[in-house]
């Protein structure tokens, strides 16, 4: 078999992260979608992808806006130079938002205590507080809850009257858990837009869909999206085609180079516990990742690898730093490259598979690359 292009020059243990597909990424969902506006979402390190690079290949894409988890998260950015309009969402109880106001981040406001911390902070910079309000319509995680939509939307129409807060947006966020479920919270949501505007606000972003609403249910689309895995190029429905039916290309590549080869005979017992013999004289080669860098460890014994031109399997319990392979009677030299998942249509296995294999979703198993893997960047970004 061929070698898949691109192998000449593999580190030991890296994630190689095409900042050329995030923007064409963006650009494809940016015409997909259609919304005026588009906040790509680059929390948790930009799923694994690295934040500021994300959101700097997201922007050429044609995002006009950021969406991160925490404060701490939009002042990384900030601190890079990027000056994107961003919105956070998951605040300590403590938060003063006195550095959120500096940095010019929009506040996600899910309890009435932060819309008094924001109008506070406003207060004493002088300056007007962006916040977006969001309305649990559903997912009961954060967001206003229903009891107290009317009360919070009196309370930011008279703050943004006395000029403390400014309402940029209201969101809410969708449990994907069947059609019939978002559309309920769509229409729950469609009545708390309404109170909105007819208690006077006026918010530019009305946003509701994250990759999977935003792909299959255009109604939840509204004047904004707020996309996370599809821009890495993955989709919400665990299947590698339908991410590539929508023009998307997987970011990352995960790969290294197999640190040790053993020929064993027949019965050999593999990693800890011993969950694994040989059947009959085979090849081994020990692959350098472990759960220390993001492989679950359920995966053992499932996990597939390309090594030697195919895929074949762990065999054994993935440890800490690294698990085995049986290649069989491939010729597999230390030093070869190995991938761990990457664009399928090289060849190698799609994360899905890794994600299938341990018991999860592709969301997870890219977002726990990180730590002693290298993040190495190919693309502009400009793309
Ligand atoms: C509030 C919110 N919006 C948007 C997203 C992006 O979701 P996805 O990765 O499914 O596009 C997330 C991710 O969990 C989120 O928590």
């Amino acid at each position: 078999m061929p070698e898949p292009r691109g192998l000449e020059d593999v580190g030991f243990r890296e994630a190689v992260v095409d900042l050329d597909a995030i923007t064409a990424n963006v650009r494809a969902l940016r015409e997909l979608t259609g919304t005026e506006h588009f906040i790509a979402v680059v929390k948790a390190n930009g799923y694994g992808h690295g934040a500021v690079p994300a959101a700097r290949a997201a922007l050429a894409g044609g995002a006009d806006w950021l969406g991160v988890a925490v404060i701490g998260e939009a002042l990384e950015l900030r601190a890079a130079g990027i000056d994107a309009p961003i919105l956070t969402w998951l605040h300590d109880p403590q938060e003063s938002f006195e550095d959120a106001l500096a940095a010019d981040v929009s506040i996600g406001v899910s309890r009435l205590e932060q819309l008094a911390a924001a109008a506070d902070a406003a207060e004493r910079a002088g300056r007007p507080a962006s916040v977006q309000l969001k309305l649990d319509t559903g997912l009961s995680r954060n967001g206003l809850p229903r009891p107290e939509w009317d009360a919070a939307f009196q309370r930011a129409a008279q703050l943004e009257a006395a000029g403390r807060i400014r309402v940029a947006g209201l969101f809410t966020h969708l449990s994907n858990a069947s059609l019939q479920d978002d559309v309920d919270c769509l229409d729950l949501f469609d009545e708390g837009v309404a109170a909105a505007r007819a208690a006077g606000l006026a918010p530019e972003l009305v946003h509701a869909a994250a990759s999977a609403a935003a792909v299959g249910q255009p109604d939840a689309r509204y004047n904004c999206v707020r996309i996370g895995l599809a821009i890495y190029g993955m989709s919400p429905l665990q299947q590698p085609a339908a991410a590539r039916a929508l023009g998307l290309r997987p970011a990352m590549t995960l790969r290294g180079r197999v640190a040790n080869v053993k020929r064993v005979p027949a019965g050999t017992a593999v990693s800890y516990d011993y969950t694994y013999r040989t059947e009959r004289e085979t090849t081994l080669a020990l692959v350098p990742f472990g759960y220390g860098d993001g492989i679950p460890r359920a995966a053992s014994n499932r996990g597939p690898v390309w090594i030697a031109g195919g895929v074949h399997r762990v065999a054994g319990r993935v440890a800490m730093d690294q698990f085995v392979v049986d290649v069989g009677d491939s010729e597999v030299a230390v030093g070869d490259p190995v991938v761990l998942f990457g664009d399928e249509r090289d060849g190698f296995p799609p994360v899905e598979d890794w994600a299938e294999a341990s018991g999860t979703i592709n969301w997870e198993i890219v977002t726990r690359v990180a730590g002693r893997t290298a993040l190495r960047y190919v693309g502009g970004g400009d793309g």
